[in-house]
């Protein structure tokens, strides 16, 4: 089993949130902090949740490929998930996927040769009085421009690599 003592123990705490033979509720929040360890969920550690929640594997792989803040394969350390919904579609969205993947030379779901950034594309983050908008970790980008996406992109990066390096 690869979890940690204190991830095993962390998954007891939510499972108790729910009652008994509903443990498969917790499935979203361990997911959460496995794909935290990971950057991703790799399927031996579906694999693993499955046997902590005493559940099939395939009930694993069903939620973590139904939901798209789940990332069934590796991303850059930079994850940029640009809304494409209506709201976020009718104010450019798409000119700035468009513009992203070519700055980037890369296409949606993607990840750039130097490992730093993956596009992709999800559904309504509920901020569409602010569309154009992506998602980084946990901050929203909002009302985006071609302009905003270089200076976001560039600072983050250098943000990275300065971690990196130190
Ligand atoms: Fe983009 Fe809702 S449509 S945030």
């Amino acid at each position: 089993m690869p979890f940690t003592s204190e991830r095993l123990k962390q998954f007891e705490d939510i499972k108790k949130r729910y009652p008994e033979g509903k443990h498969k509720s917790a499935l979203l929040p361990i997911l959460h902090l496995v794909q935290e360890d990971h950057g991703w969920l790799p399927v031996a550690a579906m694999d693993d949740v499955a046997e902590v929640l005493d559940i099939k594997p395939i009930e694993v792989y069903e939620v973590a490929t139904f939901y798209s803040m789940y990332n069934t394969k590796p991303v850059g350390k930079i994850l940029i998930e640009v809304c494409q919904t209506g709201p976020c579609c009718l104010n450019g969205a798409e000119k700035i996927v468009s513009y992203i993947e070519k700055k980037l030379n890369i296409k949606v779901g993607e990840t750039t040769k130097d490992n730093m950034f993956t596009l992709k594309t999800v559904e309504c983050l509920g901020a569409c009085g602010y569309a154009p908008m992506f998602q980084i970790g946990e901050t929203f980008y909002e009302h985006l421009t071609e302009e905003k996406v270089d200076m976001i992109l560039e600072n983050l990066k250098q943000e990275k690599l300065k971690a990196i390096n130190n």
